[in-house]
C-alpha cells in the first residue's frame, strides 16, 4: 500500500503536475496528507450513499447544503446506492487509528469515499472534503459565474484529533444572543471541528437560563438597561430608565440549542458562575448575599461605578438550596456531563463585613476569605456531584484548597491548570496568554477598545500540554469569547475569526506539524472562503505591528514589525494619507517634533491591504514611557 501511494505522489509531482498542493488549504491542518494527480469533478447529479443512521442526519444535511447552494446541482442521499459520487462508509471493525473523531477522506477522479469508526468522524471528514473545493462553494447564493469548476483536488487524508476537549466559550450573560446567534455560532465552529460550546449563563450583566420555580431570575435577572459606548465606563442609568435589553433561554431553547449542537457532535457545558459575578441572581432573591441592602441592588449595565454587592454568602443554608434547585434542572437539561460552576474573580471584601462569614469561619476552622470560598465550593462539588455531573471552575477554586474530584480551567496562564494537575485533576487550559477571544487583535489605534492584546501569531503558539505536566491529565484547551465589549453577532464573529481558526489547529494537529507561515497562508484562503460564506473576521494581520521607544539621544523613536511575511508599510507624519508614493518604512524613525499624528498602511504586491490607521503622538509617546508635554 505504501509503495502505491508513493508512486501516486511521484506521478503527481513530476508528470502531470495537475494538483497544486498550493490548491489545498485545510485548518485545522490534518494529521496526514497525500496528494495524487487530477481531480474529482462534481457530477451533473449527486448522489452520497450514506448509512442508514439517524445520527448521520445533519452529515447529510450539511454536505447536501454545502454542494447544492452555490452550484445548484441536485443532491440525493441515499442509503442503498450501487453507485455514489460521495461514500461515506461507517468501519464494522474499529480502526484504532482514527479513534472516535477520526476519518479518513479519498479523493479519486471516480468518486469519494469518507470512512469512520462513528458518525462524528464523518461529519469531521465532510468538513475536509467541503475544504478541498473552489472558495465560492461557501456562497449562500448560486453562483453565476460559469467559469468556476466544481472539483477538489485528489487526495488521501487520514485525520484525527490531538485533544478530545477543543472548545469555545461563548458570554450570552455580557450581552445576550439569541438562540439564533448560538445555532449559528455553532455552525461556524464545527467548520474548524470544535467539539464543546461552553455557555457562560450567568453574570452580574444577566442570568439567562429559565429556573423554574425561581422566576424573578429571568423576570429580574435577564434585564438591564440598553447602553453603547464603552462598557464599564457608562454614567449610571436614570432609577426610571426602562430594564429592557437583554433577555434569556427558556427551557424549550436550551433542549433546542442542546438537540442542535448535539447534532452536529457539539456538547454545551452550561456554567453558572458562582459565588462571585453573581449579581443577576442577587438583585433577583436579595436574600442570597450577606448584605443587607442588596433589595435595592440592579442588574449592571456597564456603568461606571458599581458597588453592588455581587457574590452570593456562603454562611446561608439559602444559597445553597437556591443551588440545589437551580443544578437539578441545569442538569437535566444539559446532557454533558460536566457542569462548570464559575468561581472566578470572587470579592471577599463583601464577606469581610459579614458577621454570619465570621460566625462561619469560627464553626468551620477557616482562616482566610480563600478557605472560605473553598469550602462553599466543596459543598457545591457535592451538590453537582448529586446530580450526576462532574464539577468544573476556574483556577481560582485551587485557592483555600481544591474540592476533592475538582476539573479546573485554567485562565490566569498556566500555572493553576499546572498545580491541578500536578495533584492529579482533570485540567482544561484556556489562558488568557493565547486564547482570549475578547482581547484586541493589533493595535489599539485600530482594534475597538479592550485592555489587552492577542494576535493572531501569539494565538497560535497556544501548547495546552506543559512540559511538567502528565498528557493524560489535560484534557484539551478553549478560547474565551467574553462579550463586555461585543454588542452584535457581526463583532462576535470578528473577534472569534481568525485566531479561533488558530485554536482549532493548537488543539486538532500534531504539534510537529504546526508552522506560522503555512499557516497564515492558509488563514488568507480562508478569508476569502468567509467572505464568500458572509462570515465577518478580523484582518488584524494585515495591520502593522507598533512599537515605540526613546532614542539613546531621548528622541521618540517608532520600530514597525508585520505579523506576516511580504507587507511593505508606508507612512507619513503630515496627517495625509500615506500611500505607495509615501515613505516604506525600512528601519526604525525619529519622529518629527511638532508631528501630531501618524499615518500607516500595509501594501502588497503594489496593492493596499490593511487598513489605514492613524496613531495620535500621544499614544506613541504613552507606548513609548515618554512623558506628554
Ligand atoms: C475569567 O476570565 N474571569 C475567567
Amino acid at each position: 500500500m505504501k509503495k502505491i501511494l508513493g508512486l501516486c505522489m511521484f506521478i503527481s509531482v513530476t508528470t502531470f503536475g495537475q494538483t497544486n498542493k498550493n490548491e489545498i488549504a485545510i485548518i485545522p491542518e490534518p494529521v496526514k496528507i497525500v496528494t495524487n494527480s487530477g481531480h474529482f469533478i462534481l457530477p451533473k447529479n449527486i448522489i452520497i450513499q450514506s448509512p442508514a443512521n439517524p445520527e448521520l442526519k445533519q452529515v447529510n444535511a450539511f454536505l447536501k447544503n454545502r454542494l447544492s447552494t452555490a452550484t445548484a446541482i441536485p443532491v440525493t442521499i441515499k442509503n442503498n446506492a450501487t453507485a455514489s459520487t460521495i461514500n461515506l462508509v461507517l468501519n464494522k471493525k474499529n480502526d484504532n487509528v482514527i479513534g472516535k473523531e477520526g476519518y479518513h477522506l479519498s479523493v479519486t477522479p471516480k468518486n469519494i469515499v469518507i470512512t469512520a469508526n462513528e458518525p462524528a468522524g464523518l461529519f469531521y471528514g465532510a468538513q475536509t472534503l467541503v475544504q478541498l473545493f473552489p472558495k465560492e462553494i461557501e456562497s449562500t447564493a448560486v453562483v453565476k459565474n460559469k467559469n468556476i469548476k466544481w472539483q477538489a483536488p485528489c487526495v488521501e487524508i487520514t485525520d484525527y484529533p490531538r485533544f478530545g476537549w477543543r472548545g469555545l466559550m461563548f458570554d450570552v450573560a455580557r450581552h445576550f444572543f439569541t438562540k439564533e446567534d448560538v445555532e449559528k455560532y455553532i455552525d461556524q465552529m464545527v467548520r474548524y471541528k470544535f467539539n464543546l460550546l461552553h455557555l457562560h449563563l450567568t453574570d452580574d450583566q444577566g442570568w439567562r437560563i429559565e429556573i423554574k420555580g425561581l422566576p424573578r431570575l429571568t423576570e429580574v435577572g435577564a434585564w438591564n438597561v440598553k447602553k453603547v459606548g464603552y462598557f464599564g465606563t457608562f454614567a449610571s442609568p436614570a432609577p426610571d430608565a426602562p430594564r429592557n435589553y437583554g433577555g434569556f433561554y427558556t427551557q424549550d431553547d436550551i433542549r433546542e440549542i442542546v438537540q442542535y449542537a448535539k447534532e452536529r457532535f457539539v456538547n454545551i457545558l452550561p456554567e453558572i458562575d458562582v459565588p462571585g459575578h453573581s449579581l443577576a441572581a442577587v438583585v433577583s432573591y436579595p436574600e442570597l448575599s450577606c448584605t443587607p441592602g442588596s433589595e435595592n441592588y440592579h442588574v449592571h449595565s456597564g456603568e461606571r461605578r458599581d458597588t453592588s454587592d455581587n457574590t452570593l454568602c456562603p454562611a446561608n443554608e439559602k444559597v445553597y438550596e437556591f443551588l440545589d434547585k437551580v443544578l437539578t434542572q441545569v442538569a437535566q437539561l444539559f446532557p454533558f456531563e460536566y457542569i462548570h460552576m464559575g468561581g472566578d474573580e470572587c470579592s471577599k471584601n463583601y464577606w469581610a463585613k459579614s458577621d454570619a462569614i465570621h460566625a462561619l469561619m469560627q464553626r468551620e476552622n477557616l482562616k482566610t476569605y480563600e478557605e472560605v470560598q473553598s469550602y462553599f465550593e466543596k459543598r457545591l462539588e457535592k451538590i453537582v456531584e448529586s446530580k450526576g455531573k462532574k464539577f468544573m471552575g476556574w483556577d481560582e477554586i485551587l485557592e483555600g484548597g481544591l474540592a476533592p474530584d475538582a476539573i479546573v480551567m485554567s485562565w490566569r496562564g498556566m500555572a493553576g491548570g499546572i498545580q491541578a494537575a500536578k495533584m492529579g485533576h482533570e485540567v482544561v487550559m484556556s489562558p488568557t496568554t493565547f486564547a482570549y477571544l475578547d482581547y484586541m487583535q493589533g493595535d489599539p489605534a485600530i482594534e475597538p477598545h479592550v485592555y489587552a492584546t492577542l494576535r493572531l501569531s501569539k494565538a497560535y503558539q497556544f501548547e495546552p500540554v506543559p512540559d511538567s505536566v502528565d498528557p493524560k491529565n489535560i484534557l484539551g484547551g478553549q478560547a474565551n469569547l467574553w462579550t463586555e465589549q461585543v454588542y452584535n453577532m457581526r463583532h462576535a464573529e470578528y473577534m472569534t475569526w481568525p485566531r479561533a481558526f488558530a485554536i482549532s489547529e493548537d488543539l486538532w494537529s500534531p504539534k510537529e506539524s504546526k508552522n506560522w507561515d503555512n499557516f497564515a497562508n492558509r488563514v488568507e484562503k480562508h478569508f476569502a472562503r468567509f467572505d464568500e460564506a458572509q462570515i465577518k473576521y478580523a484582518p488584524s494581520m494585515y495591520d502593522p505591528i507598533i512599537n515605540a521607544s526613546a532614542s539613546p539621544d531621548k528622541k521618540l523613536m517608532v520600530e514597525l514589525s508585520t505579523e506576516i511575511n511580504g507587507l511593505d508599510i508606508y507612512y507619513s507624519f503630515d496627517n495625509s494619507f500615506p500611500d505607495n508614493f509615501y515613505p516604506k518604512y525600512t528601519e526604525p524613525i525619529i519622529v518629527p517634533e511638532d508631528a501630531v499624528q501618524m499615518k500607516l498602511i500595509t501594501y502588497r504586491n503594489g496593492k493596499p491591504i490593511g487598513r489605514m490607521m492613524t496613531v495620535p503622538v500621544t499614544e506613541l509617546k504613552a507606548k513609548a514611557g515618554v512623558k506628554n508635554k
